[in-house]
C-alpha cells in the first residue's frame, strides 16, 4: 500500500462496523465528540446493531476509545 495516503482519507475508506457500513472517520469523529464507551458511539453511529450484534465491530470501537484516551490519535 502506498504509504503516502492520507490518514484521513484512510480513516474514511475503513469500515469499522461491516454490517451497518460505518467508517472509522465516522467513529472517531463521535468519540472526538466525547462518546466515550462503545455504548455512547453505538446510540449515535448505530454501530453494533447490525446482523452480527457487534461480535465484528465492538472491539474495535473499544480500541479506538482506548488509543483516543491514550493520545494515540487526533
Ligand atoms: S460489524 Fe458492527 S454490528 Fe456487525
Amino acid at each position: 500500500m502506498d504509504n503516502n495516503i492520507n490518514p484521513l482519507i484512510l480513516d474514511k475508506l475503513t469500515k469499522v462496523c461491516l454490517c451497518k457500513s460505518i467508517t472509522r472517520a465516522t467513529i472517531k469523529d463521535k468519540i472526538r465528540n466525547g462518546a466515550l464507551t462503545v455504548e455512547k458511539v453505538a446510540q449515535s453511529t448505530g454501530a453494533t446493531t447490525g446482523s452480527c450484534h457487534g461480535c465484528r465491530c465492538s472491539q474495535k470501537i473499544s480500541d479506538l476509545i482506548d488509543g483516543y484516551v491514550n493520545n494515540e490519535w487526533s
